[in-house]
């Protein structure tokens, strides 16, 4: 199984998840967009998967950090979620802010309520937003 593991009683606070998310950003491959992504995704019994941004020369099969790290955490069957640090920005740099894609949204509302965390931010500091506030009115599987 991969992911780093925490006792339950000593999780990560946002800044040492974040600080995940800017050690997972190193393994990014980026040879078209030199936007470098890295996500730690926390699930509620204290394991930490970490992902990258993949990029490919047909463009379209990129995957988002967010996505790698969900996906690693779901095809380990980890399927319930704490909160995601997002780290970004352009080549050498760290933006202020790394917002999820809608892609990776929608499959956050897949596998998270509606209070799970996103960790947002840069090196100034990270604030905390839920799932609800950065994707309203959300379509998911209760609809089906
Ligand atoms: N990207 C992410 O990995 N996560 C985000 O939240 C925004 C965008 C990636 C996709 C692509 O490799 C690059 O950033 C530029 O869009």
């Amino acid at each position: 199984m991969c992911g780093e593991v925490f006792d339950p009683g000593k999780l990560p606070e946002d800044e040492a998840l974040f600080q995940m998310a800017l050690e997972a950003r190193k393994m990014a491959y980026t040879p078209y967009s030199h936007y470098q992504v890295g996500a730690a995704l926390l699930t509620e019994d204290g394991r930490v998967y970490t992902g990258c941004n993949i990029e490919n020369a047909s463009y379209s099969p990129t995957n988002c950090a967010e996505r790698t790290a969900f996906f690693k955490a779901v095809s380990e069957g980890d399927l319930h979620f704490k909160k995601i640090a997002i780290a970004g920005g352009r080549e050498g740099e760290v933006s202020e802010f790394c917002s999820p894609c809608g892609v990776c949204r929608q499959v956050m509302a897949e596998f998270c309520d509606e209070d799970f965390i996103l960790v947002l931010g840069g090196p100034q500091g990270v604030r905390e937003y839920t799932l609800a506030e950065i994707l309203p009115a959300m379509f998911t599987k209760k609809e089906l």
